[in-house]
């Protein structure tokens, strides 16, 4: 992600007053246009989190030091000073946190769970049984609420001990250690938990397709007994060619195989994406029959997070400036929001996001073609606004222009479902403001604003909106009740 510039020419500020009121003066102009029967009657629609940037508790109840952790302390990584810390403090309040999530009408929420928590020294100690017991507890609560959870195995934070016994996610090592994780995770919460994502946004993160090996293990010993889903989380962009040429077209299409395919393909499709192996060729790593194996398991599901969509422009029949993508390993095109000075879509506070709904559209269908409409969750998408000392609560409140973002997206979302994407559920970024990495407490993404000093949550104007949308698009879900299991570890 960039940095959280600011930059707004005038005609667009113009452009972001006038539009969000049509929006507001009818507030479901667009909820409208949806169409109730565009979203299955058994649709998810949640609010999603993740560990690290929510539940704070920093080393509570025996939880182990991990690499978030460690690299928030240190000085000058979070452009705020900040950590995760006390983060919202999800972990203490996330029976306060379910009730919003009840007042919303949500019925899922994604979050994921902290390592650390359950395995703080990985397999080189115990299991941490008061880690355990503080997400039984978060399942039980969400199900008696008829929130069904949808639980992320991997959201960047991995223990420290592992990092610094062999390096973490660069070691063979690490596939072993996750593997030992994710069995204690299928077997404690998987009698309640019917959706599991392995990693979330590995192709942004981490490299290796060795990690769908959890699917194999979740396949093997727990799918039959406890039924569920398993997939994976990426971030996925929509690319538009900045010209009609062929070269910009192709180098679109390069743009997915490089920022997505590359992960999907080998685990959907048993190999690396043309356009990846025609650049990177013997560079490539050669999967193993054992890995082929594996890879034969594949997803039920696969998660998207979009949140934005980018011009692109081939640099290998022309020389690019120097930019995002442009390398070898990146696939040789620049990335840009903008043409001859124009963006693809309204800006916002941050430098990556720009509004461009068709994208989501753009990017369902362009994955149900290539991988045989496979079911799929909108596991993100979301809109940023950097803190500004001269806003006042009240504007962070009345977010109409985040309003105007979900409705855009869901609008889209409803195109695709309409001409077949089999789309499951649409997960909004976030229920909370929260942790946002290196933009430490910066920038909120929250449908609930938090006063970082009190931790005080209140309902945005886009929580409202979200919970109208929710209520016109009734669902109707069937929940397994919340008698857990005991198990020795
Ligand atoms: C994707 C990441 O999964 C999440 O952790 C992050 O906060 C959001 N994008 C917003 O940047």
């Amino acid at each position: 992600m960039g940095t959280s510039t600011i930059h707004k020419p005038t005609f667009l500020i113009l452009q972001m007053f006038i539009s969000p009121l049509l929006i507001l003066c009818d507030d479901t102009t667009l909820a409208k246009s949806l169409g109730q029967s565009s979203f299955p009657s058994n649709f998810l629609f949640g609010t999603a989190s993740s560990a690290y940037q929510f539940e704070g508790a920093y080393l509570s109840d025996g939880k182990g030091l991990n690499n978030w952790d460690v690299f928030s302390h240190k000085p000058g990584n979070i452009i705020d000073g900040s950590n995760g810390d006390l983060a919202v403090d999800h972990y203490y309040r996330y029976m306060e946190d379910i009730e919003l999530m009840g007042s919303l009408g949500v019925n899922s929420y994604r979050f994921s769970i902290s390592w650390a928590r359950i395995l703080p020294a990985g397999r080189f100690g115990e299991v941490n049984l008061a880690g355990i017991d503080h997400y039984n507890k978060l399942i039980d609560v969400l199900l008696l609420k008829g929130i069904q959870p949808f639980v992320t195995l991997n959201h960047f934070d991995i223990p420290q001990e592992l990092e610094d016994r062999f390096g973490g996610w660069l070691s063979p090592e690490s596939q072993e250690e996750f593997l030992h994780f994710a069995d204690i995770c299928f077997k404690s919460f998987g009698d309640r938990v019917k959706y599991w994502a392995t990693f979330n946004e590995p192709n942004l993160q981490v490299t290796s397709g060795y990690r769908s090996a959890a699917v194999d293990i979740f396949r093997s010993k727990y799918q039959k007994k406890q039924g569920g889903m398993i997939g994976i989380v990426l971030y996925a962009a929509w690319f538009e060619p900045i010209s009609n040429s062929t070269a910009d077209k192709s180098a679109a299409e390069r743009a997915q195989s490089f920022l997505t395919n590359w992960i999907l393909d080998p685990i959907i499709l048993g190999r690396y994406p043309s356009e990846m192996n025609d650049i990177l060729g013997s560079n490539l790593p050669e999967f193993s029959n054992k890995d082929k194996d594996k890879l034969k398991s594949g997803l039920d599901f696969i998660g998207i997070n979009h949140y934005t969509s980018y011009y692109v422009q081939d640099c290998i029949s022309s020389k690019c400036e120097p930019g995002p993508g442009i390398s070898k390993t990146e696939g040789f095109y620049l990335q840009s929001s903008q043409r001859n000075g124009v963006p693809i879509g309204e800006y916002t506070d941050l430098d990556w996001l720009n509004v461009y709904p068709q994208g989501l559209e753009k990017t369902i269908t362009y994955i149900k073609e290539r991988y045989n409409n496979t079911p799929m969750f909108i596991t993100e998408n979301g809109y940023g606004e950097v803190y500004n000392p001269n806003s006042t609560i009240k504007d962070f409140l009345h977010d109409v222009r985040r309003v105007n973002y979900i409705a855009g997206y869901l609008n889209a979302l409803s195109v695709a479902i309409r001409k077949g994407a089999d789309v499951r559920g649409y997960f909004a970024w976030s229920l909370l403001d929260n942790f946002e990495w290196i933009f430490g407490y910066t920038v909120r993404f929250g449908l609930h604003h938090v006063d970082h000093a009190t931790l005080k949550r209140t309902p945005k104007l886009s929580a409202s909106w979200y919970k109208q949308f929710i209520t016109k698009h009734k669902v109707v879900t069937l929940m397994p009740g919340p008698n857990q299991q005991k198990f020795q570890y």
